[in-house]
């Protein structure tokens, strides 16, 4: 796991996005993982000043409610449309992004697996962390092993998503999200994580044992994860000034 460490989140978003670019620029025809909530947006506007880099990327998505369709603004659907796609150029055909209103999630869920798999595996999948360290909608004791599924979301999940997005409408409780093992399977992983409330989860994460009890615990086995942090969700790493000094120095051993 490669930890990086930024001032602020506008500098993560800028080294987020230094990250997207370089993969890119080594495979135009990128299989993109996508990832919602308030973390991301920063890198997506980044992302948004180079609209034509995007013509070939293949994009997937990792969850979506259950029940709510791309045209509701509460959908993970919408809001990725919402923040990249609509500003970058793409291809209908090279669009995979999950859509809630279908009756049968289980075999949704096995036409992910199917997809993903047809286009070769995801490259690079951008992820961020809940507070009790769930990944896409993996909670708290998902199989380590987990395919793409449906889940029954955890009340306080639901319930910081609610205030994010400062609604009172109903959300779904059950959504469908990649598995962990689906993450994993990825070539790539891209983790980012800002702000002060994010710190104790991110030092169970990190310097913690890897438990299904924090499914972001799996990032520890993944020969390619990245993690970018701000100070604040880095404020309570055992061994922060160590990983600092490896991110500056790398360039001494050539890896810079
Ligand atoms: C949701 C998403 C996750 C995301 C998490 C954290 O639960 N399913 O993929 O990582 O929220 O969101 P935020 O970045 O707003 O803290």
């Amino acid at each position: 796991m490669e930890i990086i460490i930024e001032p602020d989140a506008t500098a993560l978003a800028e080294r987020a996005g230094q990250v997207v670019f370089a993969d890119l620029a080594k495979k135009p025809d990128l299989v993109l993982g996508l990832a919602t909530g308030k973390t991301p947006i920063g890198l997506y506007e980044k992302l948004r000043a180079r609209p034509d880099a995007f013509a070939q990327v293949r994009f997937f998505n990792l969850d979506e409610f259950f029940g709510v369709p791309p045209s509701d603004s509460n959908s993970f659907n919408y809001f990725l449309h919402f923040h990249l796609i609509r500003h970058i150029r793409h291809q209908e055909k090279n669009l995979h992004l999950l859509r809630g209103d279908v009756n049968d999630l289980e075999a949704l869920s096995r036409e992910v697996e199917e997809k993903i798999k047809s286009v070769g595996g995801i490259d690079l999948q951008i992820l961020g962390i809940g507070k009790n360290g769930h990944i896409g909608f993996n909670e708290p004791g998902s199989s380590l092993g987990s395919r793409t599924r449906p889940k029954t979301l955890e009340a306080s999940t639901l319930a910081e998503y609610m205030k994010n997005i400062d609604s009172r409408a109903p959300v779904s409780s059950f959504a469908i999200t990649m598995g962990v093992g689906t993450i994993m399977d990825s070539r790539h992983l891209l983790m980012l994580a800002s702000g002060s409330g994010k710190a104790e989860i991110i030092r169970e994460m990190v310097e913690g044992p890897i438990t299904s009890e924090i499914p972001a615990t799996c990032l520890q086995l993944h020969p390619r994860a990245t993690v970018i942090l701000d100070e604040e969700s880095a404020a309570k790493l055992k061994r922060r000034d160590y990983y600092k000094w490896v991110f500056e120095n790398k360039w001494r051993v050539g890896q810079k």
